[in-house]
């Protein structure tokens, strides 16, 4: 028998002016985005912005649906068009962040199992890694990639082993 640990590295921050000057667009274009997101069910409001390799931003948010299940995360929606629009630029960088009643969360929210799913197809696809920028108003988290934010995770190596 065999246990093993799997580690994952957050970097805290307190303040987005701590970050480099790329890192703090991403992070503004995310805020921006949040504020048009369509969340009139939760009132929560997030949103995402990519920054991909080839210096575009791609921004999204949540889009919610009377049908529930039929809404989409922001990072999905931020996602799923920058690869759409440039399906053969890798992504090198996502920030979220979260709105209730206009007012940024204090502490950062990290991405739901199924973004983390999509995320991770990325990553994978494009064998690159992507940073991931979780922003509040007290605390910024940043993880180096997000095989980190989805450990023992299934990916395309999977149908082959
Ligand atoms: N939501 C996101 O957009 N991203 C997340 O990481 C967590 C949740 C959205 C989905 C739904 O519109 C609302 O937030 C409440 O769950």
């Amino acid at each position: 028998m065999q246990t093993k640990e799997i580690k994952t590295i957050i970097h805290e921050y307190n303040s987005i002016e701590e970050l480099p000057q790329e890192d703090i667009l991403v992070v503004k274009k995310a805020k921006k985005a949040a504020q048009r997101a369509y969340a009139p069910y939760s009132k929560f409001k997030v949103g995402a912005c990519v920054l991909l390799e080839n210096g575009e931003f791609i921004e999204g948010n949540n889009q919610e649906n009377a049908a529930y299940p039929s809404g989409l995360c922001a990072e999905r929606v931020a996602m799923f068009y920058a690869n759409s629009k440039y399906p053969d630029v890798p992504v090198k960088t996502i920030a979220v962040c979260a709105y209730v009643n206009s007012k940024l969360l204090d502490e950062p929210v990290p991405p739901c199992g199924s973004c983390r799913q999509v995320l991770l197809e990325s990553e994978t696809r494009f064998n690159s890694p992507i940073k991931v920028i979780l922003i509040g108003e007290n605390k910024i988290s940043i993880i180096d990639n997000v095989k980190q934010l989805l450990p023992l995770s299934f990916d395309n190596n999977n149908f082959s082993s």
